[in-house]
């Protein structure tokens, strides 16, 4: 069944967007597993507060990410696919190439080797990116409560993060799908209504 993956800079909504989705599918009488990185299992949800909180060197926090992201896969994505269930992943690995590489200037090389290492081919079927002026996400930040460690970031982190996610979305257009959120909650429900309506029989 299709494996889901959520993206977007901090404040970009994407989480009310997994929430929704997935009630739509339960609806339609689909079995859903919902998720997120970093986190999804005791382990990764252990190293989700390290990463959000403590300092740490960039090289390490990427391989944490993937550490993290390597026992989802084992004890969640993995097997829950296997069952048969859509999977709905609120970020995966191109939030690291938009995060670590992007934001943080780490060679996509190395991070290649990672995704080839942890993922054996393994990639999401599709993935909504979901797109917000950086002005407005800045806004939405602020308005949440206490920032965590990449919350915490200078409006050009967030530009560079950004622009990656959305080079990414050009050089795979098939998988990677640009969510426009300067429209109302109606008008995004009503794209994503479409582009799943065929899936719906699946
Ligand atoms: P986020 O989904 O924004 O959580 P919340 O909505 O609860 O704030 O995510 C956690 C942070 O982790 C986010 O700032 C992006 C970062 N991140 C990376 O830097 N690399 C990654 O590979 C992943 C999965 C997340």
């Amino acid at each position: 069944m299709p494996f889901v993956s959520f993206e977007g800079v901090d404040g970009a909504g994407k989480s009310t967007h997994v929430n929704w989705l997935a009630e739509q599918l339960r609806a339609h009488g689909k079995t859903v597993t919902v998720t997120r990185e970093p986190g999804g299992t005791p382990l990764g949800e252990a190293l989700r507060s390290v990463l959000l909180n403590q300092t740490m060197s960039a090289d390490t926090e990427l391989l944490l990410m993937f550490a993290a992201r390597a026992e989802h896969l084992a004890q969640v994505i993995r097997p829950a696919l296997a069952r048969g269930e859509w999977v709905l992943s609120d970020r995966f690995t191109d939030a690291s190439y938009a995060y670590q590489c992007g934001g943080r200037g780490i060679a996509e090389n190395r991070l290649r080797i990672l995704e080839t290492w942890v993922q054996q081919g393994l990639q999401p079927d599709i993935t909504l990116l979901f797109d917000v002026d950086l002005e407005i996400a800045r806004e939405r930040r602020a308005a949440q409560g206490e920032p965590d460690r990449f919350e915490r970031e200078q409006q050009a982190f967030f530009e560079r993060v950004r622009a990656v996610y959305l080079q990414r979305a050009q050089a795979e257009p098939r998988r990677i799908r640009v969510i426009r959120t300067d429209r109302t909650l109606e008008a995004i429900r009503t794209e994503l209504l479409h582009m799943f309506a065929s899936w719906w029989q699946v």
